[in-house]
């Protein structure tokens, strides 16, 4: 596998992925890359050609985070990951919370399927008379029939093998005409041919309250690229936080290596610290293991990361060690 520890905390916390999974008895290669902000202020690469037709090559990626103080926004975000999830055709972006909401007493489970490619992050748009009163900007969303009816079936397909079997479609249909009803329709016609999903709609703003104030009403939400980025900052923040979230930048189709990441960022004002978190890292890092077909692993990874932890980073990763190996 590719090892992309990146800036800030990223390379701490897969310091402690890789540990956990090593201890789970799962035998890893690993080849390091060292991409990032820090690796662009120091030569100006952010990703090569020659460096990405190399990680084709592997089976998987495990990414820590990216971004440092310095570097323009976009840079490497867009440079970098987005180039990553768009090369490698990464267009499911799959993140799980499970946990029980502050003030709540019942436990969510629920997964969130974030279309990866399209939408708002294609990059469609530009300026014009830059930095005078008349400046305009606009930045459309892209979404295609073809892209957003192989998210939708990935979706389904989840829901179908999930234990309540339900999926809500989250949009804006209201206001997002074009793009909604796209969603909507192909969202229909997908799930005539899951009879035994149910299904429901949920305008996004509405979602913001029920993920807040009733999370357990929730299976698998389908939603665009934004939407999806946003929603899952709020899904970490009610399922213990964001250091727990975890993420799979997957290619169901298998053309080439799917990428697993923590879904917080760089924290350069904890970096260098040894107080992040790593869990988020390690659960990602479970994922790697389930698309690789190691779920047993993966479950016991799970497992040993629900009961609670404290310390350091590094006392974090060895205690979740401990307990897959007693
Ligand atoms: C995420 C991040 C990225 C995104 C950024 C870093 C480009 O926020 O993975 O959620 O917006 O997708
Ligand atoms: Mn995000």
């Amino acid at each position: 596998m590719a090892v992309i520890g990146g800036d800030g905390i990223g390379p701490e916390v897969v310091a402690e992925a890789l540990k956990v999974v090593r201890a789970s008895g799962v035998e890893l290669d690993t080849t390091f890359f060292d991409l990032g902000g820090a690796r662009y202020l120091r030569d100006g690469e952010v990703l090569s050609d020659d460096t990405l037709e190399s990680l084709r090559g592997y089976d998987a990626i495990l990414l820590g985070a990216v971004g440092t103080p310095g570097v323009p926004p976009g840079v490497i975000e867009r440079g970098l990951l987005l180039k990553l999830r768009f090369s490698l055709d990464l267009y499911i972006n799959q993140r799980p919370f499970v946990g029980t909401a502050p003030g709540h007493a019942q436990p969510h489970d629920f997964v969130v399927i974030r279309e990866n490619t399209e939408g708002s992050y294609a990059g469609e748009g530009g300026v014009l008379r830059k930095g005078t009163v008349h400046e305009v900007a606009t930045q459309g969303s892209v979404n295609t029939r073809f892209g957003v009816e192989r998210c939708l079936r990935f979706a389904f397909e989840l829901a179908s093998r999930r234990e309540r079997r339900h999926i809500t479609l989250v949009h804006k249909t209201n206001v997002l005409t074009f793009a909604g009803d796209l969603w909507q329709r192909t969202f229909d016609a997908v799930a005539t041919e899951y009879p035994k999903v149910g299904t429901a709609y949920n305008h996004v703003d509405a979602a913001c309250i029920y993920l807040v104030q009733d999370p357990h009403r929730y299976d698998v939400i389908v939603t665009d690229n934004l939407f999806g980025d946003i929603l899952t900052d709020l899904g970490g923040a009610v399922s213990g936080g964001i250091g727990l979230a975890s993420s799979a930048n997957l290619n169901p189709a298998r053309t080439g290596p799917s990428l697993f990441e923590p879904v917080h960022g760089s924290a350069p004002d904890i970096a260098g610290k040894g107080v992040a978190n790593p869990i988020a890292a390690i659960l990602s890092a479970a994922l790697m293991l389930d698309h690789l077909g190691a779920s047993a692993s993966a479950d016991a990874i799970r497992v040993a990361c629900a009961a609670p932890t404290s310390g350091s980073t590094i006392a974090v990763g060895d205690e979740i060690c401990r307990r897959l190996q007693g």
